[in-house]
């Protein structure tokens, strides 16, 4: 190799024990894969940067779990990985199979709604679990996934990750995730359950009506994320705290971890019900995930996601 890291023709003949034509068309391969191969005259060939892909080989090189992902399927492109996590959930699949999409035509999100995962930019992926669980635990799980997606982003330099009560993650006050949880029950208890996550990775930008609201870790950190880095860190801390919520089959180990994340800890705040909205301040969250509030008499309630919402005083958060 070169002082400047430039590899020769001939030594990667010799090395890969190839003709020079293979070798070039190799690399007129990995080109057109995306790598940046730069070629100088009498130096050779020096690697200047590789694709970022996600598909199971970039995750699983990274993925430190035990059995979450350990098996991955990938799609170029799928209509949602929720669908066919459902799928997997109603056959065969393996607890902890992860779907992952470059890619979604039909993605879902919370109350019906739509959910875009561009091509190359976003990611979207599901996982499927099988918990010995009741279904009345099974939201605590979305609870699970915003942890685990804000503790990737904290592992991002210069970026973090916080959480807007119950499950939305924000950076810099705007939102770069959405999860959306399904299940399918069997009497009062889970047979199958699907954490999908959808988050904007590398969007450079969003349409006029969720520009206020929405951003891109890579419009925040100002440079392009590696998406299968984010994905595999997300898997591991996922795990990681899946085993905990396991361990008591309520968030009581993971409460005060989630409660450091969230982003209107100790702030004043909008509860939203029914169309009023009252002040409160957001204190932090109790073992079943509800929220506790300092109502303006000075008591503390609890607030139940999905029957209010909370905003910030002047906007979103
Ligand atoms: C929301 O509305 O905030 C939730 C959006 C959830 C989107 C993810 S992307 C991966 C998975 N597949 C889907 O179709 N939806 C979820």
């Amino acid at each position: 190799m070169s002082a400047e890291g430039h590899v020769s023709g001939q030594d990667l003949c010799d090395e890969l024990q190839v003709s020079r034509t293979a070798i070039w068309k190799y690399i007129k391969a990995l080109k057109e894969e995306g790598y940046v191969i730069e070629a100088v005259n009498n130096k050779g060939y020096k690697l200047i940067s590789t694709p970022d892909r996600i598909d199971e080989t970039s995750i699983r090189s990274q993925l430190k779990t035990s059995y979450i992902g350990n098996v991955i399927e990938y799609y170029d492109e799928i209509d949602s990985t929720n669908i066919r996590a459902k799928a997997l959930g109603e056959s065969d699949g393996i607890d902890g199979t992860v779907v992952v999409a470059n890619e979604q035509t039909a993605g879902r999100g919370r109350r019906g709604r739509a959910w875009k995962s561009p091509a190359g930019s976003s990611v979207a992926f599901t996982i499927l679990l099988r918990p010995e669980l009741k279904a009345i635990n099974a939201p605590s799980l979305t609870i699970v996934a915003a942890m685990a997606v804000a503790a990737a982003i904290n592992n991002i330099e210069g970026l973090e990750g916080n959480i807007k009560w119950p499950n939305d993650i924000v950076v810099n006050g705007k939102k770069v995730v959405g999860i959306l949880t399904e299940m399918s029950t069997d009497m009062e208890y889970i047979n199958y359950v699907v954490v999908g996550i959808g988050i904007n990775i590398n969007t450079e930008s969003f349409p006029d009506d969720i520009k206020d609201m929405a951003t891109s870790l890579r419009v925040e950190a100002g440079r392009e994320i590696n998406r299968s880095k984010v994905i595999a860190d997300t898997l591991c801390y996922f795990e990681k705290y899946y085993k905990q919520f396991i361990e008591t089959h309520d968030l009581t180990l993971l409460s005060e971890d989630y409660n450091n994340m969230l982003i209107n800890k100790d702030k004043e705040v909008y509860i939203m019900e029914n169309e009023q909205k009252r002040k409160a301040i957001a204190i932090g969250i109790d073992k079943e995930g509800a929220l506790i509030i300092k109502n303006i008499n000075g008591d503390f309630e609890k607030v139940i996601a999905g029957e209010v919402s909370v905003r910030g005083l002047y906007g979103y958060i």
